[in-house]
């Protein structure tokens, strides 16, 4: 592949990059599952950026919608108005949710770590309303990710990402995430058993709380720290029924497995489906604009909705709590129009087409199960341990011996050199590190647009090999 003098040369340029280390090149083109960059290499989106993009790039209709919104009004604060599209694309992302959320509400932001901030709130003003007062802490897992800001960060279980700001944030329980490729307890029964001991945490956990847990988070498929492990079976019906028997709420954070990724409108009706074990408060972003602009939602059940707003906006059935009436919480930019109007378009291109459809990974024909199938066929890698995720997440774990799972050494950055590598083959892929105990063990995250073709799938796949071999 060419160079461009701007991106191979300059590791110091006036934009702060992520790294100071490597050169990164400078994207100008985006269509269907292809990136192009100033010097006109293409890339194949193998990850969807970073399980973004769910629809593919360069949707005309996307932009269309966006512009048409800008013409008409570019901005509101949401302390004098609301818009027709925001109240439009709550009601149909409250139908896209399912039952669960009928009669709930939507609050708007601008991407994942923004929607958890307002989830954690969210939590501690329900159980204000109800009279908890004392229920302030949020529980979560060890080997979690609910983003890069301080409340988000405290809530996560990512070592690496978390180490250096631990001093500046309010710590609260984390427990064990099982993850059935390195399982502690040694299952033979499908890890069902371990499911509920790590569960049995979770209660334990909130013994420990004193009456002082208000949440527990969860991503219902872990995503980006270790890499596209579903929960065992028995597991997320276990947690949700202890969090009800406790008066804890269930927040599910599906930034990165909403709206069609896993092959289900979100994760958590792979396992939750019924009324009593669904999530109270749900979190989403990535998939919701695809990308298109910054857009984050959290999804309030009726339950959490009428608990602040009381009497004073019907939420009489729901004696004796009176509710304050007003969520103490804001940003400048939530429910940003244009940010609202990119995310209605998508919505409606992945139903138009039928995207989360082609995203389950168990039906016949469809991109997922082409998915699933190629990335299996890697298994025969000396390299890999383990491929795991379903619809179009998925993780493919490097080991450096497949018989002990013993890890590359975490300075070899394997998954890194990977990573260079399907780069100059012209894939993007998303390398991570710290799956083992948070500084070692390897993995790349797989999750392109459902618009993948199967001869696509197959050449990334390819091309994936060749990276994994050549990084030896
Ligand atoms: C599960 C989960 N929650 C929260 C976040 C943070 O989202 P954002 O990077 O949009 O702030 C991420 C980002 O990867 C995520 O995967």
């Amino acid at each position: 592949m060419t160079k461009s003098p701007l991106t191979s040369q300059d590791l110091r340029t006036p934009v702060l990059r992520r790294s100071f280390r490597k050169p990164y090149p400078a994207a100008v083109r985006g269509e269907g599952v292809y990136v192009w960059d100033a010097d006109g290499n293409r890339y194949l989106d193998f990850s969807g950026s970073a399980a973004v993009n769910f629809i593919g790039h360069g949707v005309r209709e996307i932009s269309d919608a966006m512009v048409e919104q800008a013409r008409q009004l570019e901005f509101v604060h949401t302390s004098q108005f609301t818009t027709p599209a925001a109240e439009e694309f709550a009601q149909e992302l409250l139908d896209f949710a399912g039952d669960n959320f009928r009669g709930g509400a939507v609050y708007f932001t601008c991407g994942g770590s923004e929607s958890v901030e307002t989830a954690l709130k969210l939590a501690r003003q329900y159980q204000m309303e109800i009279g908890q007062t004392k229920r302030h802490r949020v529980l979560s897992r060890n080997q979690s990710y609910h983003g890069a800001t301080l409340g988000a960060l405290a809530v996560s279980g990512n070592r690496k990402r978390r180490e250096i700001y631990l001093p500046m944030v309010r710590e609260f329980e984390h427990i064990g995430m099982p993850y059935c490729y390195r399982c502690a307890f040694d299952c033979t029964d499908s890890c069902y058993n371990c499911g509920q001991q790590y569960a049995a945490e979770l209660e334990q956990a909130i013994e420990a709380a004193k009456g002082e847990a208000a949440g527990f988070i969860f991503e219902p498929m872990s995503g980006a720290t270790l890499g596209a492990v579903t929960p065992p079976p028995g597991y997320l019906q276990a947690v949700a029924e202890i969090c009800r028997r406790h008066g804890v709420l269930l927040i599910a954070d599906e930034v990165m497995t909403g709206m069609g990724r896993t092959g289900r409108n979100f994760a958590v009706e792979h396992w939750l489906g019924v009324p009593n074990a669904a999530p109270d408060i749900l979190i989403t972003a990535k998939g919701l604009s695809s990308g298109y602009a910054p857009l984050g939602a959290v999804m309030a059940s009726k339950k959490v909705v009428d608990a602040v707003a009381g009497g004073a906006a019907g939420g009489q059935e729901c004696p004796p709590y009176t509710g304050s009436g007003a969520f103490l919480h804001g940003f400048t930019y939530n429910a940003h129009p244009i940010s609202v109007a990119a995310g209605r378009a998508v919505l409606r291109r992945i139903q138009s087409s039928n995207l989360v459809h082609a995203a389950d990974s168990d039906a016949e024909g469809t991109a997922g199960s082409a998915l699933k199938k190629a990335l299996e066929s890697l298994r025969d890698l000396d390299a890999v341990g383990d491929v795991r995720g379903l619809g179009m997440l998925w993780g493919v774990e490097f080991v450096a011996d497949k018989k002990t799972k013993a890890p590359f050494p975490p300075e070899k950055n394997f998954s890194g050199l990977v990573g260079q590598a399907c780069r100059q083959r012209g894939l993007l892929v998303y390398p991570m590190q710290g799956s083992v105990d948070g500084v070692a063990g390897d993995h790349l995250l797989i999750a392109p647009p459902a618009v993948i073709a199967s001869e696509q799938i197959d050449w990334a796949t390819e091309q994936l090999r060749a990276a994994i071999n050549e990084s030896l």
